[in-house]
């Protein structure tokens, strides 16, 4: 007989996240007495077709008040799902999307919605007495993730202090998720270094990577070469550059405002600048290059590089399988971004990461600027078989938790797991 355990309670309550603002924090019991949890991440440079995190608006907490969100999780959400089967967590996103009823979660909010989706899972986990990570691989085999991490932060994160919002490493020819780790612990501190020499150390960013006091983005470009080079190892065959532009924050209709530049640039000048910092970084990767509708831009990059880099769609496909199906019709990105709380649900994220992977794309599961304690991420990376993992830098507790449970992941699987590494990041 299929296993059960019905949902006895479901309940709210507000928290607060790494920058200080509220957040919402779901708990889930089942019959069985095991009870699972939820914090909703928030982002800061937020795709226009994400779910909508409902806030209060007001003056308290300049609006970001979490008050209503709290307040359906005790009520719309806890009547919706009281009584249903906890072990099927499937059925119990569907109802979570039932009972909003809007394709955006615009009625009970995605910070409700995604904070009671992670809670069921989490009960449903230590109801069956298996790792999450287990559970939602099921007869999958587990692989640990790249990881691509944060040494300077930007664009949203810093003030728009430089345009570019990420300057990220990945370790392609790290062996291990260890190794990766421990490499990208040796940048950061030589990217310190580099900064404390230059006068330019100004404390870190919203996902704790250096602020970026840099004249120009070819600079922060230059810095963090210099950075991996002084750490001793070999650009790109080792370590290589992943950036988010984040292009949505700074170019809307086809135009874009360097505002560090000082200069407005066209779709096709856009495309000629960054096949430039390609050709004379090591560049592995490139995250929202243009803006979330500018799918003209991308189909121009991808038919440019599309099988020589990663191009990633975050703002332009918001973790949504229709928006991804149409991408990889279209041509516009071979790698789709992955953040639960763009969709409310992680079954919807689920379904987004499997049309992906039917069209030939790849993933990466992600953070958001606004982080918590929380590492559901971290076993959904790995139960899902996705292969990379973003987190934001390499410092701050919020961060910090999620790559340390990869670690404690990894060694619970043993010294055979396999490690997506450098086939991570080969196109097609
Ligand atoms: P956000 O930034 O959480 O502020 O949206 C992260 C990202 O763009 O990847
Ligand atoms: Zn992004």
């Amino acid at each position: 007989m299929k296993k059960s355990s019905a949902i006895t309670a479901v309940h709210g309550r507000q928290v607060w996240d790494s920058r200080g603002r509220p957040t919402v924090e779901a708990e889930v019991r089942l019959a069985s007495g095991h009870v699972g949890r939820g914090m909703a991440p928030a982002g800061a440079s937020k795709g226009r077709h994400e779910a909508l995190e409902l806030r209060d608006g007001g003056s308290a907490f300049g609006g970001l008040g979490v008050t209503q969100a709290v307040a359906n999780v005790d009520g719309a959400i806890a009547a919706a799902l009281r009584g249903a089967d906890g072990l099927d967590r499937d059925a119990v996103d569907r109802l979570l999307i039932a009972a909003d009823g809007t394709p955006n979660k615009v009625r009970l909010g995605a910070n409700a919605c995604i904070a009671v989706s992670m809670a069921v899972a989490h009960a449903a986990a230590a109801h069956e007495g298996v790792a999450l990570h287990a559970l939602l691989a099921g007869e999958r085999v587990c692989v640990i993730p790249l990881p691509e991490i944060q040494i300077f932060g930007g664009g949203a994160h810093a003030g728009r202090r430089i345009d570019i919002q990420d300057l990220m490493v990945v370790c392609p020819g790290a062996a291990s998720f260890a190794e990766a780790l421990a490499w990208t612990a040796e940048i950061y501190g030589a990217a310190g270094e580099i900064m404390g020499e230059r006068g330019q150390l100004a404390g870190v960013a919203d996902e704790g990577g250096f602020w970026p006091a840099f004249e120009s983005n070819e600079a922060a470009l230059a810095t963090l070469t210099q950075a991996i080079e002084k750490a001793g190892y070999r650009p790109v065959e080792q370590v290589g550059i992943a950036l988010d532009i984040a292009a949505s924050e700074f170019g809307r209709d086809g135009r874009y405002k360097l505002a560090l530049e000082g200069r407005t640039l066209d779709r096709q000048d856009l495309v000629t600048l960054l096949m430039d910092w390609v050709g004379r970084f090591p560049i592995l990767s490139l995250e929202d290059p243009l803006g979330e509708d500018d799918g003209e831009g991308f189909a121009l990059l991808m038919a440019q590089c599309g099988t020589s880099l990663q191009i990633v769609g975050d703002d332009l496909l918001v973790s949504d399988s229709a928006r991804v199906r149409e991408a990889a019709v279209l041509g516009l990105a071979n790698t789709v971004l992955l953040k639960p709380n763009q969709r409310g649900t992680l079954l919807e994220v689920r379904q987004a990461w499997e049309t992906a992977q039917a069209a030939g794309m790849s993933g990466i599961v992600s953070a958001r600027s606004g982080e918590t304690e929380d590492v559901t991420i971290a076993h959904l990376a790995v139960g899902w078989g996705v292969p990379q993992l973003k987190v934001g830098s390499f410092s701050r507790s919020e961060r910090m938790a999620k790559w340390n449970e990869v670690l404690r992941i990894a060694e619970a699987l043993g010294p055979d797991v396999a490690f997506a590494g450098a086939g991570a990041l080969k196109q097609g």
